[in-house]
């Protein structure tokens, strides 16, 4: 068991650390403040005690900064267990593929999350943009690309439409029978009128990532480069540079996403592992709003089957949706808040007494109020104190990181684009 240390609580002239053990961790931490606050920092500071404590951990960061931080603060002894996803390094693009599956059940749960993803991205309000005739066509085309095996990616999803030799090649590895029926009774009866609206729909969807080379080269590739079970289970470190400045925004939301679902692919398998054989994994997303969708929420709630230790932070609570900011404040064993506005002070005041609406909003930068978990229980609310970002020595081994990254793990460019150019032909 390892304890790691958030901050300081200072009480009557006497400092306290304010530190969590593995089993508590499972529950959840959850922190909520105003832009400049710390939060960040208090992630990087966390993140960086758990790989000194050999704990398996994804940092997923939006702005890149706490990964180059940490980066800076490898322990030499850790240069191979870093993997690095940057996916702004274009010439050896990781392969990410949404639609690589490793048994039946992973199938269908990528497959859901796949229609889930597009909802996040084109429709979030669930407003109809994307509506259950999408979902019908996303979900047989899906496992239609997959079948065979060679498999396939998202963005060979339009050519199943419009190559009919791609459709009836791909439709022989099929077994499942409403796929089948899929094709020949519905597809087979729909006029080319409707297809062809159908069509225009999807390349609006796709078309952003399949005519973007960075995009494109990531998600084309059949083969994922992270094997998301053996970084689990070999407590591997994985960071996530999701630079939204370097990459754009929609496509570091993409990219999150299907990371987010790749991860907990693999972490469902883990209900199957007995508890004491399972050490426990660590989830880092900063300004996580943009990157989960509704099967997280559930996971949340249940992921104590799972062994994974899920840190998320953002700004506001409106930044959520109801779904998601119920099962955080549902389930979330440590809730750290720093400054925030009247609106969120109003909901948490509730739960933090003796703390008031006034206290929250008042909040000099650096201070928070947190309800801990401590031995399976949320404790009272306290206040405390962030750590300084910079108390560490650095031992820099940024460079020799990417290199690993780059020559043992990416694929040099030509060939992914070698490999995509024949997917598409
Ligand atoms: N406890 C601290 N003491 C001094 N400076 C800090 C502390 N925590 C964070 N900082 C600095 O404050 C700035 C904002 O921190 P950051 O973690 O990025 O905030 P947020 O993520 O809430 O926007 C950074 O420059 C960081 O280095
Ligand atoms: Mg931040």
């Amino acid at each position: 068991m390892s304890y790691i240390t958030i901050g300081r609580n200072i009480f009557r002239g006497k400092t306290t650390q304010i530190s969590y053990g593995d089993q508590d961790r499972l529950r959840h931490t959850y922190m909520i403040g105003k832009t400049g606050v710390g939060k960040s920092t208090v992630f990087q500071n966390m993140c960086l005690q758990d790989i000194e404590n050999y704990k398996g951990v994804c940092f997923i960061d939006p702005h890149g900064e706490s990964i180059d931080w940490l980066l800076q603060r490898i322990p030499p002894d850790f240069l191979e267990d870093v993997y690095l996803f940057d996916p702004s390094d274009i010439e050896f693009p990781f392969g990410l593929n949404l639609l690589q599956a490793k048994d039946e059940q992973e199938k269908d749960f990528l497959v859901s999350e796949c229609i889930q993803i597009f909802y996040k991205l084109f429709d979030p309000d669930k407003t109809g943009i994307i509506g259950p005739q999408f979902e019908h066509w996303l979900r047989n085309a899906a496992l239609t690309v997959m079948a065979g095996p060679e498999g396939g990616s998202l963005i060979e999803i339009p050519k199943l439409f419009v190559d009919k030799q791609f459709e009836l090649k791909k439709r022989k590895y099929l077994k499942d029978p409403t796929v089948l029926e899929f094709w020949s009774k519905q597809m087979a009866k729909t006029s080319d009128f409707h297809k062809s609206e159908m069509l225009n729909y999807f390349s609006s969807k796709f078309g952003h990532f399949l005519n973007n080379a960075m995009m494109r080269n990531i998600i084309g590739q059949h083969k994922d480069t992270l094997d998301f079970d053996y970084l689990i289970e070999h407590n591997k470190i994985l960071l996530v540079n999701l630079s939204k400045g370097k990459i754009g925004e929609t496509n570091a939301q993409m990219l999150g996403l299907i990371i987010m679902s790749k991860l907990q692919a693999a972490i469902l398998k883990r209900a199957k592992i007995e508890p004491e054989k399972r050490s426990p994994y660590y989830l880092y997303v900063d300004e996580f709003q943009n990157l989960v969708t509704d099967t997280f929420a559930s996971l949340l709630s249940e992921s104590r089957k799972y062994g994974l230790g899920v840190h998320l932070t953002n700004q506001y609570f409106a930044q959520l949706p109801e779904k998601i900011k119920d099962a955080i404040l549902g389930n979330v064993g440590t809730i750290i808040a720093f400054e925030i506005g009247m609106e969120d002070a109003e909901i948490l005041s509730k739960e933090f007494e003796p703390f008031t609406k006034e206290d929250f909003t008042n909040l000099r930068k650096y201070n928070f109020y947190i309800r801990l978990m401590i031995d399976g229980k949320t404790s009272k609310a306290f206040s405390g104190e962030s750590l300084k970002p910079n108390n560490i020595s650095i031992s820099n081994l940024t460079e020799e990181i990417i290199k690993v990254n780059q020559l043992a793990r990416g694929t040099p460019r030509i060939l992914v684009e070698e490999q995509i150019k024949q997917a598409l032909a």
